[in-house]
């Protein structure tokens, strides 16, 4: 079982280069086989959930071919096969867009349905009614989401009952082949959202509006070859722009998109960081004890759910109490009492944190409950005395590329291991 181990204290400090976004690639390569022609994407995160999704793709007949790292060619002229597996959606949740991938392109897709997850119960009926809109007869039979459109699919006029990223892409991907004109109402409007549009059009779709809260889809018979390269990941960016503020750190962040940032930047300007923005870059510099706040979680473009408990681990080490409120989804405080092992002082009640920040972390051994909440315990590990272990790593290898090895070239002493005896091998190293 792989574990990180840390021993913290260390300022992060330097540079370090974000790659393409986890949440876009995972519906872009989906979208990618909606075309016979062949797609070069790059920029791709090389994470586990992208990997996972590109085997779900080659399981049902669609050709992967690595170019590098980073850069993938997907043709989904050879797909014979739109039923997607349940080991693939088990293990992430997103494979359900090559649901709206396989209906727009072939009218029928069978994807088992996801269940909930580890931050909550996550229902996608939204997505359901979105394609019931569009003309498909959606079932569920044993435990799969069946969706058909014999006559085809039909632009419609849908409106969204809560703002959700997964339905707004999914949607829009099966509206794009569809026979006339969808507006979209209540649209997410993340930047993985315009990105995905973006891929689309790129692609001949004819989607306007993407980043504002009406898209407006006009179909199209076919979609052709494409060069696209996937944006920055700006959760990621946020993770190491609280990882330098939780660790006095001074780190200047390439390859991102400082407007993407913008709800991350405003709180660390008010608790006392230093955040300087360029065109593609972002510093965050923490020379001091930063001071509480209040910190609500809500759609693009308020504060992300993404970067909820990475903040929370900061406030837990700031001046004062603050208040942190989860509104998108119930269970997602759930590395709250490990940190408490760490001697973090919150308190949860229903969807609130109250957070009493203490001077300091003592190094503890920890599990990480989830991919967020698993990074986040890392960054408390960063900033805490002497030795973390953070087990269930798998969950934060899900959404960061090289995790460790970024953060130990900005002086972090962080380390993958793969046993009870190198965890003491490290402990002796590091005295
Ligand atoms: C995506 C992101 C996830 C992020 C989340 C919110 C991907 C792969 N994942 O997840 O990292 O935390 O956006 O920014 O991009 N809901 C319903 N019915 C639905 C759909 C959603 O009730 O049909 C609810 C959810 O339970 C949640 C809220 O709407 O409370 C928002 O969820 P949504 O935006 O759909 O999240 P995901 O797309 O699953």
């Amino acid at each position: 079982m792989e574990q990180y181990v840390i021993r913290g204290g260390n300022p992060l400090v330097g540079e370090i280069e974000i790659g393409g976004a986890k949440n876009a690639a995972l519906a872009i390569l989906s979208a990618a086989i909606m075309t016979d022609e062949t797609v070069y994407i790059e920029n791709l995160p090389d994470v586990r959930d992208t990997n996972v999704l590109l085997d779900a793709i080659q399981k049902i007949g669609g050709i992967v071919e690595r170019v590098n790292r980073h850069t993938v060619r997907i043709n989904g002229s050879t797909i014979g096969d739109y039923s997607v597996d349940y080991e693939y959606i088990k293990k992430i949740r997103a494979s359900y867009y090559l649901l709206g991938a396989l209906l727009g392109k072939y009218k029928k897709a069978e994807v088992p349905l996801p269940g909930g997850c580890n931050i909550g119960s996550r229902p996608i009926d939204q997505h359901l009614k979105g394609f019931r809109a569009l003309g498909a007869q959606v079932d569920i039979r044993h435990g799969a989401i069946c969706a058909s459109a014999e006559q085809g699919l039909f632009g419609r006029h849908i409106y969204l009952d809560m703002v959700s990223v997964g339905a707004t892409i999914n949607i829009m991907m099966a509206a794009s082949m569809a026979n006339g004109y969808t507006i979209l109402e209540n649209a997410a409007r993340e930047p993985h959202v315009v990105d995905v549009a973006n891929f689309l059009n790129s692609m001949g779709a004819n989607i306007k509006g993407a980043g504002t809260d009406v898209i407006r889809i006009r179909g199209v018979e076919k979609l052709h070859a494409a060069n696209y390269m996937i944006v920055p990941d700006m959760i990621e960016a946020g993770t190491y722009m609280i990882g330098a503020a939780a660790t006095k750190g001074d780190v200047l962040i390439k390859n991102v998109i400082p407007k993407h940032l913008e709800a991350i930047t405003a709180k660390l300007t008010e608790i006392g960081c230093e955040v300087q923005e360029f065109d593609d870059a972002i510093r965050v510099i923490a020379s001091k004890r930063l001071h509480r706040t209040h910190v609500k979680t809500l759609p693009y473009p308020g504060y992300p759910t993404d970067m909820q408990p990475q903040i929370s681990v900061l406030l837990a080490l700031a001046r004062g109490t603050s208040i942190v409120t989860e509104s998108i989804f119930e269970n997602r405080f759930k590395y709250v009492d490990e940190l408490a092992r760490m001697g973090g002082n919150v308190k949860v009640e229903g969807n609130t944190a109250i957070i009493d920040g203490v001077e300091g972390f003592t190094g503890a051994r920890v599990s990480a409950p989830d991919l967020r909440a698993g990074a986040a315990l890392v960054i408390a590990g960063l900033a805490a005395d002497g030795i973390t272990v953070v087990d269930d790593i798998t969950y934060i290898q899900r959404g960061y590329e090289d995790f460790e090895v970024k953060l130990a070239s900005l002086g972090a002493e962080i380390q993958k291991v793969f046993s009870e005896k190198e965890v003491q091998k490290f402990r002796y190293r590091v005295g």
